[in-house]
């Protein structure tokens, strides 16, 4: 068995007779001296192999990737390499055994390849060498442990639920299962173990949590798999307090534990409302200011028509500020910025720009000097500031601005990439309407407790109800989210009803659920973290696929084994399928 690890090798070893195993990473020929970079999963030992010794023949065939064992001795460098752990010593070779050859590489296993994406995919098994990777697989194994060793001690109990169910209720396209057995029938694998956990509660649990597999059909991006993980729980006799202040906790001993770091408890807390208004977005990233401000009283009695159009048709005028840094943009650069924001569907982008007391932009000559005062004391506004103006229906405004600002949060550098900002966004709104479906949809589940006070507003107001739901934000990324659920068959009902259910369709799509209800239900509530979105925050990546030991493409296949795949005819006929039309590509 290997016992070392070629990182724990130092100067205090100088002398000691050690055996270890690995990849050959480099070899280089000095002068008839070989040196052989040795790497295990713990880093690299350098090994030197003499022209006089018995392998020195062998050592010459080695070649990049090759597995190898070797016995030797510890001993000094005489010129130190101060950027590895190990840079102070080498390993003399008494004995070498090739235990596996390798073919020409793919692509070089280093942190700095060049190979594109798809050919790491294609081999993972090669990119799983490269040190980073190693490095990102095990910080998500020790957020893995220090969330178990929490939760444990704080009596959870860790269950596992199946994978072979019902559709759950999280808003995703479901991936189905054809049963044999049944035939014409279909399991859906969960998006998450929502009603279960429920049911576990209901099954006198208390204390759940279980590190999830989910899977969502859905439209990928840089931050979502099809299947993916959560770090799920759930708890009986709670209130929306101790779920949040139990898991800020977890997320301060996961940050302490696995990067050294000290997050201060309690978190900021911001409404959803706030973080749309300032932030333009219910994810908002704190690392850098630049508030959305509204600037819509300034034109009570603008004669600018495009202003007053918009005001007309009760829309907005908000603004960001870019400090002390209009000279940086130009005609072009701010061209650009109005092509993006017109990306989400704002009409454009007005600007004014504030240098030696004057004032200069594309609305400049359309405003008013009593307009241009008000937004000058309004904005707070100093030399060499730039103003950037939407103006239009409330929601484009906001969505439009908040990605502006994260963009030029990016591109004027104003975050730090050591930083981390945590908050938690309350009170949701129960329903999001949905353009798509034209209705309104349960913002987060149909399972979640509004507040007593906006029950009534369910079906009157369904735009203004709150519920009791709570998202954790980090650097701007949706970490987690969780809420107090609905217990009482009465309001859940209520809630189905608002959501357009009729009594059928509800008892059809979840009435086993409803029925476990009439048992005797506690009161409950939990949350689940994303802990491939966790660990791409502590791994500092912004590619979730860097946090996966065999991710999927933006397309949901896998390069590695060409999954998914066409089936045996044989196969399908026991499943009494017939596939009546195929993909072109
Ligand atoms: P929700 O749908 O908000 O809640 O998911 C919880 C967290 O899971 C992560 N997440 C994802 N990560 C990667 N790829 C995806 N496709 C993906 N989708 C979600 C996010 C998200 O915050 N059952 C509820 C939780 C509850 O109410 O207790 C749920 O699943 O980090």
């Amino acid at each position: 068995m290997k016992t070392i690890n070629n990182v724990s090798l130092n100067l205090s070893q100088v002398g000691k007779e050690v055996t270890l195993y690995g990849w050959v990473s480099k070899v280089r020929n000095l002068g008839g001296l070989l040196f052989v970079d040795l790497r295990d999963r713990s880093g690299i030992v350098q090994l030197v192999i003499h022209p006089e010794s018995e392998y020195y023949e062998t050592a010459t065939t080695l070649r990049n990737e090759f597995v190898i064992k070797v016995q030797g001795i510890v001993s000094e460098r005489e010129s130190k390499n101060k950027n590895i752990p190990t840079g102070e010593i080498e390993i003399e070779v008494s004995s070498l055994e090739i235990l596996n050859k390798a073919h020409d590489l793919p692509f070089e296993i280093s942190d700095h390849t060049t190979a594109l994406e798809d050919t790491r995919l294609k081999y993972r098994y090669l990119d799983l060498r490269r040190p980073v990777l190693q490095q990102n697989l095990m910080i998500r194994h020790h957020i893995m442990a220090s969330v178990r060793e929490y939760l444990n001690q704080l009596d959870f109990v860790e269950v596992e639920t199946p994978v072979l169910f019902k559709s759950s209720p999280e808003g995703a396209r479901d991936y189905l299962v054809p049963s044999r057995v049944n035939k014409g029938k279909f399991y859906a694998l969960p998006q998450s173990p929502q009603l279960l956990k429920q049911l576990l509660m209901i099954g006198g649990m208390e204390r759940y949590y279980q590190i999830a597999k989910c899977f969502r059909d859905e439209d990928l991006r840089a931050d979502r798999q099809p299947e993916f993980t959560q770090i799920d729980l759930e708890m009986s006799f709670v209130d929306q307090d101790d779920i949040m202040t139990l898991t800020e906790e977890m997320i301060k001993k996961v940050f302490k534990d696995v990067k050294n770091i000290d997050i201060q408890t309690p978190l900021l807390r911001m409404t959803y409302e706030e973080a749309i208004n300032t932030y333009g977005s219910d994810k908002p990233d704190l690392r850098f200011d630049m508030k959305i401000q509204d600037i819509t009283d300034v034109f009570t009695n603008t004669s600018f028509q495009v202003f007053r159009n918009v005001l007309e048709n009760h829309g907005i005028i908000n603004a960001l500020v870019v400090k002390n840094k209009a000279d940086l943009y130009s005609r072009k650069k701010l061209d650009q910025l109005t092509e993006f924001v017109k990306t989400y569907r704002v009409s454009g982008l007005a600007y004014l720009k504030y240098n030696g007391g004057e004032w200069t932009g594309s609305i400049r000559k359309v405003l008013s000097d009593e307009e241009l005062n008000q937004i000058y004391t309004k904005l707070g506004i100093e030399e060499n500031d730039l103003v950037l103006i939407v103006a239009d229906q409330k929601k484009l405004v906001k969505t439009s601005l908040g990605a502006l600002r994260l963009k030029l949060g990016k591109d004027l550098e104003l975050i730090h990439p050591d930083d981390y900002k945590l908050l938690w966004v309350v009170d949701f709104p129960v329903f999001e309407y949905s353009e798509e479906e034209g209705r309104y949809m349960a913002c987060h589940h149909p399972f979640t407790m509004p507040y007593e006070e906006d029950m009534d507003k369910l079906k009157t107001q369904p735009d203004v109800a709150r519920a009791k739901a709570y998202d954790i934000v980090i650097n701007g990324y949706e970490a987690g989210g969780g809420s107090i659920r609905i217990h009482q068959a009465d309001i859940q009902e209520k809630m189905f009803d608002a959501l357009g259910f009729t009594k059928e369709s509800a008892q059809e799509k979840f009435g086993f659920f409803m029925d476990a209800f009439a048992y005797g239900t506690p009161p409950h509530g939990g949350l689940a973290l994303g802990l491939d979105r966790l660990t791409m925050l502590l791994a500092g990546t912004d590619n979730i696929r860097d946090v996966i030991a065999f991710p999927k493409t933006a397309s949901a296949s896998d390069l590695m084994s060409d999954a998914p795949n066409l089936v045996d005819s044989k196969q399908l006929e026991e499943l009494s399928i017939a596939i009546t039309k195929k993909d072109e590509h």
